[in-house]
C-alpha cells in the first residue's frame, strides 16, 4: 500500500462568493466542493487527509466531519481499501501564504511518506490525472518490491501538476532552463513576475506530490520576501533545485480539471462542466438522453439498459432506473428505485425519504405526469398513479391504481385496488398518523373519505361521495351519503326587482 497523505487547503476567505457559508461547502453537483476533494483522496487510498482551515474554520470542519462520517465511511466498503483516511484537521491563523499553509500541516504528516497537495475549492481534478502524478513521481524509483519501494519514497520526485493555456494571467509560471527544457528550474508567482515571465504559458495547477521527509525540510524554510509578503508554496521548487531533488511536471489538457471557485459565475461554469461529464458518461453507457445541457444529476444515476431521459429532469441522492425506464420532461426524483419499463410522466416529483429508504416504482408503472410521490411510497408492478395524485408512507400492491386528484398517506393497497378521483385517507386526525388498509380488488368511488384507522375489506365498493369511518365486510358495498331527492318543476328563486 502507497504510503500517501493527502493536505487539502482550505483556509482561503473566497471573498467573492459574497455568501455565508464557507466556500469550500458550496455544493456542485450537489456534494461540496470539499467533499469532491476528499473523494479524491479517498478513491486514491490515502492513509490520511489533513484539511487546514482558517476562514469559518469551524464551519469548515464541522461540514468536514460531517461528510466523512456519512459519505465516506458508508463508501468505504465499496472501495478496495478496508479502511477510510483518517482525517486530521490543521488550523491556519493568520493566513500568510499556501507555504504557510502546509507548515501547518507538518505536525500532522509522517516522513515516511508521499504527500499530495489539493486545494479544497478545486473539485473536478479527476482521480486517474492523480494517480498520473503520484506514478510519475514514482518512477524515479519503479524497481524493487512493495517494501523496498515503501523505504526508498523519499527518492520519488517533486512532481507538479501543469497546464499549457493561453490565458496565464493570475497563475504561476512554471521557469525552464533554456538549454534543458525538461529541467525546472522554479515558479514565480504572477505578481513577482518580470514581462518575459509573464509572457510563459505553461503555469502551475496548484497541485504537486512530493517525498513528505523533503517537503518538511523546504517548507520549514521558506521565506516571505517577495512582491506579496507571502510565504509560497511554490518556492519549494527552487528548494528542490538546489537539494538535488528529481522535479517533474505532469501537463494536464482539460482546464476544468484545475479550475478554482472563487465566484457563482465559476461556480456555475463548473457545473455545466460536471453535468455536461456526467451526462456524456450516461450516454457512452447507452443511456439516451434528448439533451445533453439540460440534465441535472446531484448525486447518483445508475442506469439499465435503453433508459430514456428527456430534459430538465433533476436527480438527487441515489436513483436507480431499472431497463427500458422513461423519463419525461421536467421531473425531480431523489432517492428512488424505478423498476424495469416503468414510465415516469412530465413534471412527477419523487421525493426518497434517503439513500437507505428509497421510494420504490415497480416494474411497467406508470406514474404522472404531474405525480408526487413522497417519502415511504412503494409502488408494486404495473401500478398507474396519474395526475395530481400524492402518495406518501403507502404501499400499494401490484396492478393498483389512482388515476386522478388523490390522497393516499399511510395506507397499504391490495392488488388491482381501484382508489377514484378525488378520494382520500384521512390519516391525521390532529394528533396522531392512523393507517387506513384496503384490501385486494376494492374499488373506492370518487370524492370518498376513508377516516382511519380503518380497513375495506377485500373485493369491497365505496360508493362515490362517502365518508367512510367503520371498517367494511369483504365484497359488501358502502355508501353514506344522503340519499338523492329530486324536487320536480323546482323554480330558482330570482333577484328582486327594485331596491
Ligand atoms: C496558487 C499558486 C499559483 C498557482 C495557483 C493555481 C502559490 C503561492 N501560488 O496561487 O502558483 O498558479 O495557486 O490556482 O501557491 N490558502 C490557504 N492559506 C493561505 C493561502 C491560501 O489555505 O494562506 C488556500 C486557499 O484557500 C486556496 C489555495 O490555498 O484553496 C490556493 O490559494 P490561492 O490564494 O488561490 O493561491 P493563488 O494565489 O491562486
Ligand atoms: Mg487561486
Amino acid at each position: 500500500m502507497l504510503p500517501l497523505d493527502v493536505v487539502i487547503m482550505a483556509a482561503g476567505k473566497g471573498t467573492r462568493m459574497k455568501s455565508k457559508t464557507p466556500k469550500v461547502l458550496h455544493t456542485l453537483g450537489g456534494r461540496a466542493l470539499l467533499g469532491h476533494v476528499m473523494q479524491a483522496a479517498v478513491s486514491l487510498t490515502a492513509r490520511k487527509i489533513v484539511l487546514i482551515t482558517g476562514h469559518e474554520a469551524e464551519l469548515v470542519q464541522k461540514g468536514a466531519a460531517q461528510m466523512f462520517e456519512q459519505e465516506f465511511k458508508v463508501s468505504a466498503p465499496d472501495t478496495e481499501r478496508s479502511a477510510p483516511p483518517i482525517l486530521e484537521f490543521a488550523l491556519q491563523m493568520p493566513q500568510l501564504g499556501t507555504g504557510h499553509a502546509i507548515q501547518q500541516a507538518l505536525p500532522h504528516l509522517s516522513d515516511d511518506g508521499l504527500t499530495l497537495v489539493l486545494s479544497g475549492d478545486v473539485p473536478l481534478t479527476q482521480v486517474k490525472t492523480l494517480q498520473g502524478l503520484i506514478a510519475s513521481s514514482l518512477q524515479t524509483i519503479k524497481q524493487g518490491s512493495d517494501t523496498e519501494f515503501d523505504q526508498k519514497v523519499d527518492k520519488a520526485a517533486l512532481t507538479l501538476l501543469t497546464l499549457n493555456t493561453p490565458n496565464p494571467f493570475g497563475y504561476g509560471r512554471v521557469l525552464r532552463d533554456t538549454k534543458q527544457q525538461d529541467k525546472v528550474l522554479g515558479i514565480v508567482e504572477e505578481k513577482d513576475a518580470t514581462p518575459d515571465q509573464k509572457c510563459i504559458t505553461e503555469v502551475y495547477t496548484g497541485v504537486l506530490v512530493a517525498p513528505t521527509v523533503h517537503l518538511r525540510s523546504w517548507v520549514n524554510s521558506l521565506d516571505n520576501k517577495n512582491a506579496q509578503g507571502e510565504y509560497y508554496l511554490t518556492d519549494v521548487v527552487k528548494k528542490a533545485v538546489e537539494a538535488g531533488i528529481p522535479i517533474k511536471t505532469l501537463s494536464i489538457h482539460d482546464a476544468i480539471e484545475v479550475m478554482g471557485v472563487n465566484s457563482p459565475a465559476q461556480l456555475a461554469e463548473l457545473e455545466r462542466a460536471l453535468q455536461l461529464f456526467t451526462a456524456k458518461s450516461l450516454m457512452e453507457q447507452g443511456v439516451r438522453i434528448k439533451d445533453p445541457s439540460r440534465i441535472d444529476v446531484r448525486g447518483e444515476l445508475l442506469c439499465s439498459e435503453d433508459v430514456q431521459l428527456d430534459v430538465n429532469s433533476v436527480f438527487l441522492g441515489r436513483v436507480s432506473l431499472g431497463r427500458g425506464v422513461h423519463i419525461g420532461p421536467n421531473c425531480v426524483i431523489s432517492n428512488a428505485v424505478i423498476e424495469d419499463g416503468a414510465l415516469i410522466e412530465a413534471y412527477s416529483h419523487i421525493e426518497g425519504g434517503s439513500v437507505q429508504s428509497p421510494v420504490i416504482v415497480g416494474a411497467n408503472a406508470r406514474v404522472g405526469p404531474f405525480a408526487r410521490l413522497r417519502p415511504g411510497a412503494v409502488l408494486g408492478a404495473e401500478v398507474h398513479i396519474g395526475n395530481f395524485v400524492e402518495i406518501k408512507n403507502s404501499t400499494l400492491a401490484d396492478g393498483a391504481k389512482a388515476n386522478h386528484l388523490a390522497y393516499v398517506g399511510d395506507a397499504q393497497l391490495g392488488e388491482r385496488v381501484n382508489f377514484g378521483a378525488g378520494a382520500i385517507t384521512a390519516n391525521y386526525d390532529g394528533a396522531n398518523k392512523h393507517k387506513t388498509v384496503i384490501e385486494h380488488d376494492v374499488h373506492v368511488g370518487s370524492n370518498s373519505v376513508l377516516v382511519a384507522p380503518v380497513t375495506i375489506g377485500a373485493g369491497g365498493t365505496v360508493g362515490a361521495g362517502s365518508t367512510i369511518t367503520k371498517s367494511t365486510e369483504a365484497n359488501a358495498l358502502s355508501i353514506t351519503r344522503a340519499k338523492q331527492l329530486s324536487v320536480q318543476n323546482w323554480i330558482r328563486p330570482v333577484k328582486s326587482s327594485g331596491k
